[in-house]
Formats: structure tokens, C-alpha cells, sequence
């Protein structure tokens, strides 16, 4: 029989992550690899999506977006960001911001463009770039504050070059980038006549008086960047599945199509309650940071305190780590162990890097967890740092 599976899906493999979800179900452990939270949304935004199936919003919305959901997004965006969007021309809702990526990549760059992404990077901008066939050209954040080598960013822009993928604030790092860093990203932008394709779905999750700075308000950058950012980080409902993708008119009449042949739209009730969600007041947000900052700060020096070399992060939920100390030469190796013999799973380093050996040393927690699933992880980890101590004497 002739080989049935495709040449563009054996290059990429299924995510670890997956695997770490199964082996810590096996051992009864807690679950710090997938990043999703484990406490509940808020009831306001539950409530809208109960009253919206009730209500019938049970079938196709646009595709592009629900009417009601397209104003509520270009209102926040005005109101967080001093940017104006026009919802009727410039918007797209997607199936999440996964979604949004895709179908932006897919719309935007032919094969065989390059496409810059800094590294360590989302485990899903390498399948996406190879889904549409670009050249993915990597260009390294280094611990451990996670910066960019300014030359290594300029040998990477050519005449190939296509566009470029920033996320900020940055899974798996926890790195914001700062006003100089997107200034001079913008100035290769613009050199290079690239689009910028910003990964947002972090935007609010920020810690030590660190700002968010979308891209698109850099001089010159709107009419050159798609904005991606959705609903699953801010308002803890990451299996809802809606996110949008903000850029000029030419670049959203190419998403939508690219998004109404992929999905057709998001949940339409969801899309109603999206709406809702997007109308906190900001309060709300200061919270849900606070929320998050009292939880890094309790997991950070429980990491400290099992071994690890943690690297604080500024913003997102994610602990990127060093194990050397462990006496591992292999990350994969390591997270099994942890994941066995302690019951903490976490992401092997490898899984964001496109050369598995430069991740071979760090591990990825994540901290979306109540605190009670916190403190039982952190008591399993002193465990490992009671076994090591044991182990060494
Ligand atoms: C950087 C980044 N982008 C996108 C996503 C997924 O977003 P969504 O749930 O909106 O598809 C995640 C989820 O972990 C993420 O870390």
C-alpha cells in the first residue's frame, strides 16, 4: 500500500506534553506541564454562556466573528491600548489564538519564506511553520534574563523573510520584551518591509511593574502586524476556544478567508459570553495578575529549595528552570523521573527548542494552579531534595 500519511505531517511530532499528562494520571501526581487553570472562571462569564444556549445562540455566528463580540474586542482594545480597529474590516474571532496563528501564517506566507521566531519558543509555532511550508529561522533569548543578541536578530532578516513571531508576554521564558527590544524589532520591520505576527494571550498577566507593549503601537507598526490575543489566559476558560487576530484590512480579508475554510467560526454562545467577559472592569484585571504573582512567588523558591535553578518570570504563568544540578543528561529522562518518583509532571526543555540538545537542561512548570495543588506540589518536590541529599550522602 502507498504511504497514506502526508510527507508535511511527519515532521513534526506529537506534542510531549501529552504524555506527561498520561504518565502523571498514571502516578496520581500533580500536573504542572499543560498550562491551563484549575481554578474556576468567573461567574458573570459562565452565567453569559449558560443564558446564551439557553437563549438559542446555537448556530453558525459570522465567520469572521459575532457582531456583538467584534465591538466588545475593538472597545477593549481602545480602552487598554489606545487602538482603534474597525470590527467590520480589521477583525477576525478564530477557534483560539491557535487558530489565529495558523490561519495568519497560512494567509500571509508562501512557502518557502522564512519566518523569524525566537527560541525557546511555543511548542506550536514549528508545526505551523512547517503546515505552510515556510523556513523557520531561530533566533536565541538567552537566560537569565531571556535577551536577544541585537546582531544575531539582524543576520536573521533577509530578503527572505516574511514575517516574524514575537510572544509577549513569552511562554515558556516568562520574559516581556521591553520598549527597546520592540523598538529595534520594529526598525527590522520596517527595513525589511516584514509583517510582525504578535502572540498577546498573555497580555494581562504581568508581574514587578512590568508593561505589556503591544507592537502595533510602535510608529509604523500597525499597517505591518497582526495583534493575536483571545479569551482562554485572561478569563481562565482555555477549552472555549476563541481568540482574535487584529490587523489592517488586506491582511484580514486573507485571515478570514484561510479562517472560514479552516472552521467556519467559534462557538457561537461562547463568542456571546466573550463578549460579556471582555466587559470587566479593570479591577479585574489587577487581580487576576496578583493572583498569578502570589503563586509564582510561592513555586519559585519551593523550586529553589528542591534544586532547580529557577528563572523568575515577568510575566505569563510558566517557571522555566535549570536541572543540572540533578545529575541528568537527558530532559525527557528527568521529567519521567520527577513525574515517577515524586508525582510533578512538567515539560522537558526540548519540547521549545528546535534542536532538542539546547533544551536539554530545563524543565517548564507551570503555576495556573489553586494554591492547595501548589503547596502539595511543593511538598513533593522536597521530597526529590530530601531523595538527592539522601542519594548524595
Ligand atoms: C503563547 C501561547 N499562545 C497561544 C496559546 C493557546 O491559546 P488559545 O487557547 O487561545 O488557542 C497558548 C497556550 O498555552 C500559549 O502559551
Amino acid at each position: 500500500m502507498r504511504d497514506q500519511v502526508s510527507h508535511r505531517s511527519r515532521l513534526f511530532t506529537e506534542s510531549v506534553i501529552r504524555e506527561m499528562t498520561r504518565l502523571c494520571n498514571q502516578h496520581g501526581g500533580v500536573n504542572l506541564a499543560q498550562g491551563f487553570p484549575d481554578f474556576p472562571a468567573p461567574a458573570a462569564v459562565k452565567e453569559a454562556a449558560a443564558r446564551a444556549v439557553l437563549e438559542d445562540v446555537n448556530q453558525y455566528a459570522i465567520t469572521w466573528g459575532a457582531k456583538r463580540l467584534r465591538d466588545a474586542i475593538a472597545a477593549k482594545t481602545v480602552r487598554f491600548q489606545g487602538l482603534r480597529y474597525d470590527p467590520e474590516t480589521e477583525l477576525t474571532v478564530c477557534c483560539g489564538a491557535t487558530e489565529c496563528m495558523a490561519a495568519s501564517l497560512l494567509a500571509l506566507v508562501n512557502p518557502g519564506d522564512e519566518v523569524i521566531v525566537f527560541e525557546p519558543f511555543y511548542e506550536n509555532y514549528g508545526p505551523d511553520a512547517i503546515l505552510c511550508a515556510a523556513e523557520p529561522r531561530f533566533v536565541r533569548l538567552r537566560e537569565p534574563d531571556w535577551s536577544y543578541d541585537p546582531v544575531e536578530l539582524e543576520r536573521a532578516f533577509t530578503n527572505r523573510t516574511r514575517a516574524i513571531v514575537i510572544n509577549t508576554p513569552n511562554n515558556p521564558t516568562g520574559k516581556v520584551f521591553g520598549r527597546e527590544e520592540l523598538e529595534h524589532i520594529a526598525a527590522l520591520c520596517r527595513k525589511w518591509d516584514v509583517v510582525a505576527i504578535t502572540d498577546e494571550i498573555y497580555e494581562h498577566i504581568v508581574y514587578d511593574g512590568a508593561e505589556h507593549i503591544p507592537l502595533a503601537s510602535l510608529d509604523g507598526m500597525r499597517e505591518r502586524t497582526v495583534a493575536i490575543s483571545g479569551v482562554s489566559k485572561t478569563y481562565s476558560v482555555t477549552g472555549w476556544r476563541i481568540g482574535w487576530c487584529l490587523a489592517p484590512a488586506a491582511l484580514t480579508a486573507a485571515i478570514r478567508k484561510v479562517h472560514d475554510f479552516l472552521t467556519v467560526g467559534a462557538p457561537a454562545p461562547l463568542q456571546e459570553a466573550a463578549a460579556v467577559a471582555l466587559e470587566m472592569p479593570r479591577d479585574y484585571y489587577h487581580k487576576l495578575a496578583e493572583g498569578y504573582r502570589e503563586r509564582r512567588d510561592f513555586l519559585v523558591p519551593a523550586l529553589e529549595a528542591a534544586g532547580f535553578r529557577a528563572f523568575r518570570p515577568r510575566g505569563a504563568y510558566y517557571v522555566m528552570t535549570d536541572i543540572s544540578e540533578f545529575g541528568f543528561d537527558h530532559d525527557v529522562e528527568f521529567a519521567r523521573h520527577l513525574v515517577a518518583t515524586v508525582g510533578v509532571a512538567a515539560v522537558p526543555g526540548s519540547s521549545f527548542y528546535a534542536d532538542p540538545l539546547s533544551g536539554r537542561r530545563r524543565l517548564r512548570f507551570h503555576f495556573a494552579r489553586r494554591r492547595e495543588t501548589l503547596e502539595d506540589a511543593a511538598e513533593r518536590l522536597g521530597r526529590l531534595a530530601a531523595r538527592s541529599t539522601t542519594a548524595s550522602s
